[in-house]
């Protein structure tokens, strides 16, 4: 009784700080204001300059409330990049879990016994639904993906979870838009809370396809969230570059080099970019060692926000 009566105090000091946080934010007339209309296709992170104008406490309780569940989907095949893995960005998942197609002798993992893609995926959400706790954000990924913790919590701090969101990399195929698996799925807990329920009904989100083609398990996913009312969101900076990418860095930086010669590294990517994909597992250690080791000495990045590393570890 007594841990419902707190938990509840708790909910409603956040909610509180929330309202205060979203309309400290909404006062500030930023140049996204002009974007406001197209918010429910594109979403942004706030801009670093409304960030400064928080005081202290507040931004603490906002960095600690943006906490991420990671549901890494693995199977035995792709043991090396689970490794990898393993060993690197999963490190900054507040709880990263992963989910097995079978049984590995050398990682730890929820075993679904399943080895259709789209039934192991309802029955990994369905797992980390059940398993949330007090998370309330959750991010789903293959192990060829790399992810920078820290960059999807500074999109989602002004979001609140409690209101159905579903983004990454989002893709039109025909009327459906859809969020691109290879890049990351990055759902609210109550996108997940609709789609559990809507897992259900077998008639609008079936978990054997009946359909005479297969669906893919990304388009699949997202047509089940639309009977929720939950549609996909573009991922994006203050410049319109996407967040979530579906291509390694080398792959993305090849490209600049051909079609920008002069202004290679600026036209390729976002510097605040959430996922790379496709990459190898020895790739995955130097994008480790880039984005938390190599630092500039002396060099000030002039942001607002601090997320702490995870517990125990040095540097990474
Ligand atoms: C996976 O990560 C955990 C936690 O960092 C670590 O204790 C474990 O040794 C890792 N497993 C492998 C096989 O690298």
């Amino acid at each position: 009784m007594l841990s419902e009566g707190s938990s509840f105090f708790k909910g409603v000091a956040l909610g509180g700080l929330f309202c205060l946080v979203l309309s400290l934010l909404g006062s500030f007339s930023s140049p996204r204001a002009n974007t406001e209309q197209h918010l429910h296709h594109h979403v942004m992170a706030p801009s670093n300059k409304d960030l400064q104008d928080l005081p202290e406490d507040q931004m603490l309780e906002l960095t600690n409330k943006v906490r991420v569940y990671c549901v890494i989907m693995v199977t035995p095949k792709l043991l090396l990049h689970w490794v990898a893995t393993n060993n690197t960005w999963s490190k900054h998942c507040d709880r990263p879990v992963y989910y097995t197609s079978e049984t590995s002798k050398v990682m730890e993992a929820v075993d679904l016994q399943e080895p259709d893609e789209w039934a192991r995926m309802r029955k990994a959400l369905n797992h980390a639904y059940e398993n949330a706790g007090d998370l309330r954000w959750f991010f789903m990924a293959r192990p060829t993906t790399f992810a920078i913790v820290e960059n999807l919590k500074y999109l989602l701090i002004d979001k609140d979870p409690s209101q159905p969101f579903y983004m990454g990399h989002s893709l039109k195929s025909g009327e459906l838009e859809y969020v691109e698996y290879e890049s990351g799925v990055v759902l609210s807990y109550e996108a997940l809370q609709r789609l559990v329920k809507i897992f259900k009904d077998d008639d609008m989100c079936p978990e054997r396809g009946r359909a005479l083609w297969k669906v893919s398990e990304e388009m699949q996913l997202a047509i089940c969230l639309k009977y929720g009312g939950v549609f996909a969101e573009n991922g994006e900076d203050a410049n319109g570059k996407g967040l979530f990418n579906s291509r390694s860095v080398q792959a993305m930086i090849s490209e600049s080099m051909t079609q920008n010669p002069g202004n290679v590294l600026e036209a390729c990517c976002s510097d605040l970019a959430i996922t790379f994909s496709g990459m190898s597992p020895s790739q995955m250690q130097v994008m480790m060692f880039g984005v938390y080791r190599l630092r500039p000495y002396g060099h000030d990045f002039h942001d607002s926000l601090v997320f702490l590393p995870p517990k125990g570890s040095d540097n990474d």
